[in-house]
């Protein structure tokens, strides 16, 4: 069914595991298997994690909640969400178009790197890159990252599958598929734990896991957790307000964000308990930074039976769980530009892509053909997911809290988390509305000022 928004009935999730589906779908992506492993690597491990599982619990999973109610409340894109709810004189309309922004930003890196994973699928087929050499498979990531054709054209095969399953409408193709493949990831990953646990060094790996060193938390590496935190539940900038739109109105909205929360931790840890011990059995460098998985998991799979169908498989999963990710970053533009220029989902796709395949293209060439180019002393890469993840995510979940904590106020926030009085949850709705009103804002921001050596 082709709608505009305006007058046509709203698209929505069917059923209430749907609902946890699509959520947890958009949470769990690269995010868990690519950049949770390799910021622990690059920022010291165990206290990198602690940093990140506080800045979870007292920020963005309050945040989370709130994204998620106001989206169900006022039923539309961020943008018009909080016209809606905000018709006063401030333009908190800001957060939705700040989101817009972060959205492209992310995408066209994130989508560089789910090109990759689409790379190394083919690539284990052929067997290129299954190795326990060290040199073999870091050559390997080396050529496929500054081929700058076979960057592009893989980066275009994924915005076009992408498109595709877009077009098909997100509940039937990737609702239905993320939900049936997201446990045998899960699976795959409890047994690639096992693998790498026994591995000789598998004790230097878990301690650098999960023994904290405070020595190495500096401002800059707090800040990066905090951005991790909230890129991995997809908050700050508009996706969850998205997803929480197309809520159904009985669905109990902490307890979803609490559920998504926990799986998703626990399927990043999984990520890093099958690394570490690899990294450190193998001689890897733990601070390899963007290439680590890519270069340590086919070493894992080097040391089992079957190993190079077990990676393809891996890598297909991996494919698989970015996607439903990919999609939820990508729902954003595509629903301000159809609700927002009464365009058809179909062209507000198509002029989304078009976009993306022009900003993306920087990303897929920064190995490469832009090698030289640099701003404030970072790629575009890193520039693009630095300027998204640390500054616009972060600065997107004060003005949430923020316009929550003091404007929307507390009986509307306990009338949506209560499912107008359905649900007894009020004990929760003020604890969270607590954090959200002082707590999340003034910590955020001391750790955005500090992070970036203002204070
Ligand atoms: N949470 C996703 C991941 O971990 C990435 C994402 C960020 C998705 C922001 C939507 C919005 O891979």
């Amino acid at each position: 069914m082709e709608h505009t928004g305006q007058h046509a009935k709203r698209d929505g999730f069917s059923s209430g595991f749907g609902v946890l589906a699509a959520t947890l779908g958009s949470a769990v992506g690269l995010g868990n298997i690519w950049k949770f492993p390799y910021l622990t690597g690059a920022n010291g491990g165990a206290s990198f994690l602690l940093v990140y599982v506080i800045a979870t619990l007292l920020v963005a999973l309050p945040v989370m909640i709130a994204e998620i109610a106001l989206g169900r409340k006022a039923k539309a894109n961020p943008i018009t969400a909080l016209q809606t709810l905000a018709p006063g004189r401030l333009p908190w309309w800001l957060i939705g178009a700040s989101g817009m922004l972060a959205a492209f930003l992310i995408l066209s890196f994130y989508s560089e790197v789910v090109a990759w994973v689409f790379a190394y699928v083919a690539k284990s087929v052929a067997g290129s890159v299954l190795s326990s050499d060290r040199a073999v498979t870091e050559a390997a990531f080396g050529t496929l990252i500054s081929d700058p054709v076979q960057s592009l054209v893989w980066q275009w095969v994924v915005l076009l599958s992408m498109g595709g399953i877009l077009l098909l409408g997100v509940a039937k193709g990737i609702e239905a598929l993320t939900k049936k493949l997201m446990p045998l990831l899960f699976l795959l990953l409890v047994l690639l734990c096992a693998v790498s646990l026994s591995l000789e060094k598998a004790a230097d790996g878990l301690a650098f896991l999960f023994n904290p060193d405070f020595g190495k938390l500096t401002g800059g590496v707090v800040l990066t957790a905090l951005g991790l935190a909230f890129f991995k539940l997809s908050i700050g900038m508009g996706t969850m307000m998205t997803y929480g739109s197309y809520f159904r109105d009985d669905q109990d909205i902490p307890a979803t964000a609490m559920r998504v929360m926990s799986a998703d931790l626990c399927v990043s840890l999984l990520a890093g308990i099958a690394i570490f011990p690899a990294v450190f059995t193998f001689g890897f460098e733990p601070a390899a930074g963007p290439a680590l998985v890519f270069i340590t998991i086919p070493a894992v799979f080097a040391q089992i039976p079957m190993g190079q169908a077990l990676m393809v498989v891996f890598f297909v999963l991996t494919a698989i769980a970015a996607t439903g990710a990919t999609l939820s970053l990508m729902e954003v533009p595509v629903l301000i530009i159809q609700e927002r220029f009464g365009l058809p989902r179909r062209k507000a796709t198509g002029v989304t892509l078009g976009l993306l395949a022009l900003t993306g293209s920087t990303c897929a060439l920064t190995n490469s053909t832009l090698a030289g180019v640099t701003l404030f002393g970072m790629n575009l890469f890193d520039l693009f997911d630095f300027v998204s993840s640390n500054l616009l995510l972060p600065a997107g979940g004060i003005f949430i809290a923020l316009f929550v904590g003091w404007v929307w106020g507390l009986d509307s926030f306990r009338q949506a988390l209560s499912n107008e009085g359905r649900l007894r949850n009020d004990r929760l709705a003020y604890m969270v509305y607590f954090l959200l009103r002082f707590v999340s804002p003034l910590l955020i921001l001391v750790v955005m000022l500090k992070g970036l050596n203002l204070i």
